[in-house]
């Protein structure tokens, strides 16, 4: 990413694409916490990030932090599909950032158990995940070692993630 800003606009469009995925009796389980660089709230999303997200992260624009509502609101009990929806909500706003030409890259690296205390998360949401919005920058300037991860991922044959009737898949164990 180049370090540049992204306008109030392009964030709410984001958030607004997040805001019209599917969800169980539509709780809507998603809750979004961010920080812009340059603001006070930025050490603080920035801090909770192992060191190696934080080499490329410092020039993202926005860092976000995903909590899930873990209960029903209708009747407090344990919502099974909570992190689920979040990921929906997610993947939304993936594709809105990708159509608008940024970066919008998912992170499970960061200290899941400092995130509650440090962001004044209640018990009943769960960390999800965090993700990065940026410009697209010069991969050339990222540090060495990240500019292989520049290059496209490939995917599992889907065969290999699909069948019919029982479990039919390898396991670690196995
Ligand atoms: C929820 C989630 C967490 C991720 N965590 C990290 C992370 O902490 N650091 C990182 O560099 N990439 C992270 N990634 C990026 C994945 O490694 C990447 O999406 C995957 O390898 C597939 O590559 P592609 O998105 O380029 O197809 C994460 C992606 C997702 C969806």
């Amino acid at each position: 990413m180049t370090g540049e800003p992204i306008s109030e606009e392009e964030m709410l469009t984001l958030f607004e694409a997040a805001r019209w995925a599917p969800s169980t009796y539509n709780e809507q389980e998603w809750r979004f916490l961010y920080a812009r660089r340059d603001t006070p709230q930025w050490p603080l999303f920035f801090d909770l990030l192992v060191e190696g997200n934080q080499a490329w992260c410092k020039n993202a624009a926005l860092l976000v932090l995903i909590a899930a509502h873990k209960v029903f609101a209708r009747n407090g009990k344990p919502n099974p599909v909570h992190l689920f929806d979040c990921g929906s909500a997610f993947e939304n706003l993936c594709l809105q950032g990708t159509a608008m030409g940024l970066v919008v890259h998912g992170m499970s690296g960061f200290d899941y158990a400092k995130a509650p205390a440090a962001l004044g998360i209640p018990d009943e949401y769960a960390v999800a995940a965090m993700f990065a919005v940026g410009r697209p920058g010069d991969p050339q300037q990222l540090p060495e070692g990240y500019q292989e991860m520049e290059k496209p991922s490939g995917r599992r044959p889907v065969q290999e993630s699909i069948c019919e009737g029982k479990f039919a898949f390898g396991t670690q164990a196995s």
